[in-house]
């Protein structure tokens, strides 16, 4: 067969995505996002989010095939995050996908939302270096990862630390709001922050020798969220007025500070040479320079797709969908579920 001509669904979340790739060519990425009606409630209703992905689905594709140039009847197979996400939004998704492949006669491909974060990269940096270290940072996640195999074979996808509490971009939506930012908050505090200066000190989670002792790759962002919020109450008490850039680039060092020293601390320890950015958080323009950065001098390569590729999206999972396809991998079965707390060791349903 020549590439894979692949279409991937994404409905784990807030972001109904149907991506369309051939190989590793990306030809079409079609989001539709219900952002906009959860800002109220400052983070994603599950309900809300599974009725819009109910809507947004047959636009999408039908979008999606337009873009790429192709009939639905030209795909090879369909792949479909069947977890981990919001049960209700992932159910819509892989009912669409089971629709698809069985009206197609077409291969179906549930895969893991964590791993799809990881694969996308190859649409921008070509065939992912493997071993590589993976630091999936997103709304939901705050993970690193010894990548040996993204298909999940051989020694796989193995987790060696995540976050104990808060994921890295909840801290961001959490302190955006704090600040009177708007939801989501992640990209607001990377603007906010680069009009101001990192004049606080906030705490760095899970890096004191004792702590690292247990937790070493392991992250903790409440602590930081709550420091955030005594030091704006104690400006507020004192009648201090509070300069919501300084805070905003504040706050953001100190996250990623500790992700990056402990991505880092990871691949050292692995003897890794390629570290990979994913998740929405990688979108954060301080984390890719500083990232950037501080690897270059250990001598260690990273990589970070483009933004529009960091946040959920369809094509991420028809980019794992092709590497599964062309690696041969077994399809799932057409009565796969969706795994809303689905393991990131199983990349494939
Ligand atoms: O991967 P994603 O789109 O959805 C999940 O799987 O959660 O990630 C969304 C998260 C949100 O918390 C959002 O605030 C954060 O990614 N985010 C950012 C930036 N862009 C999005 N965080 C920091 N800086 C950004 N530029
Ligand atoms: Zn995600």
């Amino acid at each position: 067969m020549s590439e894979p001509l692949v279409l991937g669904i994404e409905t784990s979340c807030d972001e109904t995505g149907v991506g369309i790739v051939r190989g590793r060519t990306l030809l079409a990425d079609a989001v539709a996002s219900s952002v906009d009606e959860h800002a109220r409630f400052g983070g994603v209703v599950p309900e809300v989010a599974s009725r819009a992905h109910l809507e947004a689905m047959v636009p999408t594709i039908e979008r999606a095939c337009e873009t790429a140039g192709i009939q639905l009847y030209d795909v090879d197979a369909v792949a479909v995050t069947s977890g981990p996400g919001l049960a209700g939004a992932l159910l819509v998704g892989v009912a669409a996908a089971k629709s698809l492949a069985l009206a197609l006669g077409k291969p179906i491909y549930g895969v893991n939302h964590l791993a799809a974060h990881v694969a996308v990269d190859q649409l921008e940096h070509g065939a992912l270096p493997e071993p590589c270290l993976a630091l999936l940072v997103s709304g939901g996640h705050s993970s690193l990862l010894r990548v040996e195999d993204v298909t999940g074979h051989g020694g796989g996808v193995d987790p060696l630390g995540s976050t104990i509490d808060d994921a890295a971009g909840e801290a961001f939506d959490k302190v955006a709001r704090l600040l009177g930012l708007p939801f989501p908050g992640g990209p607001h505090i990377d603007r906010a922050a680069r009009e101001g200066q990192v004049t606080i000190d906030f705490p760095r989670g899970l890096t004191s020798r004792r702590d690292l002792e247990r937790h070493r790759f392991d992250f903790s962002f409440s602590g930081l969220k709550t420091a955030v919020a005594r030091w704006v109450e104690t400006q507020q008490r004192d009648g201090v007025s509070i300069d919501v850039g300084d805070v905003a680039a504040s706050f953001q060092e100190a996250v990623c500070d500790v992700l990056v020293r402990k991505a880092l601390d990871a691949a050292t320890d692995q003897g890794i040479e390629d570290i990979l950015i994913g998740g929405g958080v990688a979108a954060n323009s301080r984390l890719r320079s500083m990232a950037t950065e501080r690897a270059e001098a250990t001598g260690i390569r990273v990589r970070v797709p483009r933004p529009g590729l960091c946040t959920d999206n369809g094509a991420m999972v028809a980019a794992l969908g092709a590497e599964l396809v062309a690696r041969g991998r077994t399809p799932s079965a057409l009565d796969l579920p969706a795994d809303s707390s689905q393991p990131v060791t199983e990349v494939v349903a």
